[in-house]
């Protein structure tokens, strides 16, 4: 027997294989029909289309945020999947919730980091697939206040955030593995439609109790799908107690934005975006998971989410006494050191059309183009007695459309001298070490926007044996 869902990974994989095969099927299945429909005509979406420019002004400058998976998976510390990829029975997995002791105020680290590394919001899991409540729910005893911590987890969130001046985001899963009508909603009316009261009625207390909200962050929504869900009316709620809320994607309505996970994937022109990702490979805290990236990877993935006009959701795994994995600190800190140099050429860039090298990374605003060189030049030995790398150390970029009128580190402020012909431009005379880790910004200012585009140069090339003597 197939197993009935998977992680959201494989789940996007069939979808996409599901609609490569439909390109071959003729006719939509009518269940798929309705549903579109029932997104189509969704009247709070509409609603929505017309605030979203206002409600998320403050999220396109903020650019970066901090994720956060913590839950009862953090005491076994295998991820936060572990209850079904371990296949460890209910009834075991439910002593977790008597033995999760939170160190007081884990949160408040937490928050002091995102605000060291640059991150201008967060977002928490309040209940993860697990179905752990880690606020103070009249709803259901399984949750943090009458569980082993005794406290309510999200409100020391909530206070956290708002101490460092940091928007608050609500991660909340509407798949749930612990409530008995979470499967069985599937196939019996009467359990779908206690299930989503009791979701409903989840979200309410979240939208209600904690002040001003700044994101709603749904995740998979197996095993209904959106007019089941009843998201429509979901979303109305949501917009009702919180009228400055910005809504994901992932309840089955388009909602604000979109928010492709492990990937980095612009979305058309006019719709919002935010690649979620992992710092290591796991989203929950996973104590044997190794595969850090560096800051060199943060800080290049968040140049590209820019470049393409979107936001960067990086995720910490705190263990389950709410501590920072040490590597977490470390790399986090770098990145916000990096960013507290470098902050002009993320934070409030704009979408650009710039295509990147494989040295260089770039993002710009109205006519300032910054190049993130992330491997610095140095001196060219093995070319070195061509003219064309004869300076000591010179940055080059092909496909810069407008021109350039001036070049300067952003970190020292230092002029670059620079020439330029129509094939590339080219940054001379740069320090032999890289001024600047783990990457290097040079701030060029063009009369036009900047475009940099290297296919253009195609047609320009002369071909086959020019200049060669025979
Ligand atoms: C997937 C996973 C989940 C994780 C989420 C983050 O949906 O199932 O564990 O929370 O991605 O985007």
């Amino acid at each position: 027997m197939p197993f009935p869902y998977s992680s959201r990974r494989s789940f996007l994989k069939q979808v996409s294989a599901a609609s490569a095969l439909a390109l071959a099927a003729p006719a939509v299945s009518a269940p798929a029909m309705a549903e579109d429909n029932y997104v189509a005509n969704s009247p709070i979406q509409k609603k929505m289309d017309a605030t979203r420019a206002q409600r998320m002004a403050w999220w396109h400058k903020a650019k970066f945020g901090m994720f956060i998976h913590w839950g009862l998976y953090s005491i076994i510390g295998h991820a936060e999947w572990a209850k079904e990829q371990e296949g460890i029975p209910l009834l075991q997995y439910e002593l977790l919730a008597k033995h999760f002791h939170p160190k007081p105020n884990a949160a408040r680290d937490w928050a002091r980091l995102a605000k060291r590394a640059g991150q201008k919001y967060m977002v928490m899991t309040t209940k993860h697939h697990e179905g752990f409540c880690n606020w103070d729910t009249k709803l259901t005893d399984y949750n943090a206040m009458a569980q082993g911590p005794g406290r309510d987890l999200v409100r020391e969130y909530v206070e956290a955030a708002r101490e460092e001046g940091l928007r608050v985001g609500f991660y909340y899963s509407l798949m749930d593995w612990h409530h008995p009508d979470g499967a069985r909603c599937k196939t019996d009316e009467a359990a779908r439609k206690r299930f989503v009261a009791y979701t409903h009625g989840l979200i309410r207390e979240l939208m209600t109790n904690y002040g001003k909200i700044d994101v709603l962050w749904y995740d998979v929504d197996w095993p209904l799908t959106p007019e089941q869900w009843e998201s429509d009316k979901m979303n109305q709620m949501v917009m009702d107690l919180q009228p400055e809320i910005i809504i994901n994607n992932r309840n089955g309505l388009p909602g604000d934005f979109s928010t492709p996970e492990q990937h980095i994937q612009a979305s058309e022109v006019g719709r919002a975006w935010e690649s979620c990702m992992t710092l290591n490979d796991s989203w929950g805290f996973n104590r044997y998971d190794d595969a850090w990236k560096t800051p060199k990877t943060i800080v290049n993935n968040l140049a590209t989410c820019a470049r393409g006009g979107g936001n960067y959701l990086l995720n910490i795994g705190p263990e389950p006494d709410g501590s920072i994995p040490p590597e977490t600190l470390t790399i986090l800190d770098k990145v916000g050191e990096w960013l507290d140099t470098n902050a002009a050429a993320i934070y409030e860039t704009d979408r650009g059309n710039l295509s990147p090298t494989n040295n260089i990374n770039l993002t710009r605003r109205g006519n300032t183009l910054y190049i993130l060189q992330q491997f610095w030049p140095g001196h060219t030995p093995a070319a070195e007695w061509l003219d064309f790398f004869k300076p000591e150390s010179a940055v080059t970029l092909a496909g810069l459309k407008p021109k350039a009128l001036s070049a300067r580190l952003l970190k020292t402020n230092q002029k670059v001298n620079f020439t330029q012909d129509e094939f590339s431009l080219r940054l001379t005379g740069l320090p032999i070490q890289a001024p600047d880790d783990p990457a290097t910004v040079i701030v060029v200012e063009c009369d036009g926007e900047p475009v940099v585009d290297q296919w253009s140069l195609v047609p320009l090339w002369p071909r086959y044996k020019v200049g060669i003597s025979v």
